[in-house]
């Protein structure tokens, strides 16, 4: 990991409060052959020194020490990476001197990488992400104002104990909430039905509403170096059993489905989760409609079943959820479904 403090020449910048920005690639990490180009590109190959250098405004709002975590696209995003990074945001926290962290992100799992930190960080510092859907070499490049933004808000004394936030396009979203959206457009990010926290410009910063699950300092969760296996199935026109067979005959320990409508399961899809379900595997029902929530006993009968409803979370985020709570120990569908309803 490399580290380096960027102290800005303006005066009374010892005022500032102090941010920690932690690169991890990403598409505001990224670079094209020509600026016209915002779809081939290669993600993370921009260095955390490159991107602060193009915000000069930085210089005004905060002291800024920077790491570079990872250069990586966030598709090939690790769960020991995961760890990494909140061990890290942990540690950083625990420093009088850092008031708050920036998480520099690719946008494909960015809503994942967030989650996660919102229930394993355990501090009421701000931690705060941000990304790019166009790189860094683009013709009006977002990542730029979005960094700064992102600083803008870890800095606020507002952010102070609201979980994990994600400041993209003006807007400070919930880490629970916000999901991508687009594959291309520049305002990629929405928290569905729910909004976002607030707002972030010219130096601005605006909550509306707060986050009411519980997170960060309020969960059991840690980041740890051993992960159950947990995978996600899809259920659609046709589904056979055959990837929930897959999994269960590989030790699989929990199955999240990206169900159709309210969390519904095709009948050869459910029988097979049924019966993994038997043989001790827990199985969390989500929707692949992309906004809404999953009703308990709604499209499925959980109680009888032994199934868990994921809420609002989509199928990426329950699984996220689980992850944690396997991890943890927890077992049995009263208690899952418990936990779900929490945070
Ligand atoms: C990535 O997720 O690392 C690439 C895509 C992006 O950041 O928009």
């Amino acid at each position: 990991m490399n580290t380096s403090t960027h102290t800005p020449s303006a005066g009374g910048a010892s005022a500032l409060p102090c941010i920690a920005v932690l690169a991890t690639g990403g598409t505001i990490a990224g670079s094209a052959p020509d600026a016209a180009n915002t779809s081939g590109y290669q993600a993370g190959v921009v260095g955390v020194a490159q991107l602060l250098d193009a915000v000069p405004a930085l210089s005004s709002v905060a002291r800024i020490q920077a790491e570079q975590v990872a250069s990586i696209d966030s598709k090939d995003m690790a769960l020991s990476l995961w760890t990494t990074l909140a061990e890290r945001v942990d540690t950083l926290l625990a420093d009088d001197a850092i008031d708050g962290i920036v998480i520099t992100h690719g946008t494909d799992t960015l809503e994942e990488t967030a989650y996660f930190l919102q229930l394993t960080v355990k501090h009421t510092k701000p931690v705060v992400l941000t990304a790019a859907m166009r790189p860094s070499s683009a013709l009006s490049a977002d990542g730029p104002l979005n960094l700064l933004n992102a600083v803008t808000v870890a800095a606020s004394r507002a952010a102070h104990g609201q979980g994990v936030l994600v400041a993209f396009n003006n807007r400070i979203h919930c880490a629970r909430d916000i999901a991508k959206t687009s594959t291309y457009a520049v305002d990629a990010f929405q928290s569905a039905e729910i909004g976002a926290l607030g707002w972030v410009q010219d130096g601005r910063v605006e909550f509306q509403r707060r986050a009411l699950r519980a997170h960060t300092v309020a969960t059991p969760f840690k980041a740890g170096a051993a992960w159950p296996m947990v995978e996600v199935v899809a259920s659609y026109a046709g589904t056979s059993r055959v990837a929930v067979d897959a999994l269960v005959a590989a030790g699989v320990q929990g199955i999240v489905v990206a169900g159709t409508g309210n969390g519904s399961i095709h009948a050869s899809l459910q029988q097979a989760l049924t019966e993994a379900v038997a043989k001790g595997v827990a199985v969390v029902r989500s929707s692949r409609v992309g906004s809404g929530h999953v009703m308990r006993n709604g499209a499925a009968a959980d109680d009888a079943l032994g199934f868990v409803s994921a809420d609002t979370l989509n199928p990426y985020k329950a699984r996220v959820l689980l992850l944690l709570a396997l991890a943890a120990g927890q077992s049995g569908a009263a208690a899952l479904q418990h936990t779900f309803d929490t945070y």
